[in-house]
């Protein structure tokens, strides 16, 4: 696992883009595994830019998301398939056919989750995962647990989470209870991971994640182990570590 640090949220969104960039034109049919949450805006502005200066072609890329929301569809403006379509898909050449999301609207879980890993291993896996961070360590939903899931699986959004997301909702009781998440083993399996984190609020997860040990109360920090993992965090977020010594 690398550290990469950047000044600020700007300067992480460049370097994440980079490393995208990078990706796409090395094997421009590349599997991308994509994230939402407000970390990855600026990262994904970076690429439209660099696809409308004539830089990036998506023409050929395919793309599998890490999670949806259980019960919203597409079109709902808090799913994450809208989300994609919002903040990249339509603004650049990617096409939509090979872009995929957890069916939110399949009410049968188990269904739903064999359904997303089939379109994961038709995709021949991903090559590039980019991943956020939620305040308790969570990547994707994979929320603290007992255990690292291995396969797409349905979670029961933690309150911490709920309340995080609230924001984008119009009252807190309109925040899914539920969500389809891709599994640490999905994530684990992705050739590169690119995790993203900005600002002081993340710096905790930061430090538990990257500096402290292995376990599945703090689900990120299973990415210590994996062979190419590049962690792109900002001087906020690495605030802790650098204070208590350890970056
Ligand atoms: C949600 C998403 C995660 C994301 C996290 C942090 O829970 N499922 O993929 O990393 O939020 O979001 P933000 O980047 O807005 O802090």
């Amino acid at each position: 696992m690398r550290i990469i640090e950047a000044k600020n949220y700007e300067d992480m969104s460049k370097k994440a883009a980079e490393i995208i960039a990078a990706q796409i034109l090395l094997k421009p049919d590349a599997v991308l595994g994509l994230a939402t949450g407000s970390t990855p805006v600026g990262t994904y502005q970076n690429l439209i830019k660099k696809y409308e200066a004539g830089e990036l072609d998506f023409s050929q890329v395919s793309s599998v998301n890490l999670d949806e929301y259980k019960g919203l569809s597409g079109d709902h403006d808090q799913s994450y398939r809208y989300f994609m379509n919002e903040n990249l898909f339509n603004h650049v050449n990617i096409d939509k056919s090979r872009t995929s999301v957890p069916n939110g609207l399949e009410e049968d879980a188990a269904k739903a989750c064999a359904d997303y890993d089939a379109v994961i291993a038709a995709a021949g896996g991903v090559d590039l995962q980019l991943l956020g961070i939620g305040g308790n360590g969570h990547i994707g939903f994979n929320e603290p647990a007992e255990e690292f899931k291995v396969g797409t699986h349905c979670v029961k959004l933690t309150e911490s989470t709920i309340e995080a997301n609230a924001r984008f909702f119009a009252s807190i009781d309109d925040v899914p209870k539920y969500a389809y998440t891709m599994g640490i083993g999905n994530i684990m399996a992705a050739k590169t991971v690119l995790l993203v984190a900005s600002g002081k609020n993340k710096a905790q997860a930061v430090y538990d994640s990257f500096f402290g040990p292995v376990t599945p109360h703090v689900q990120a920090s299973i990415l210590q182990l994996h062979k190419d993992a590049i962690v792109i965090a900002d001087e906020d977020a690495l605030s802790l570590a650098r204070e208590k010594g350890v970056y």
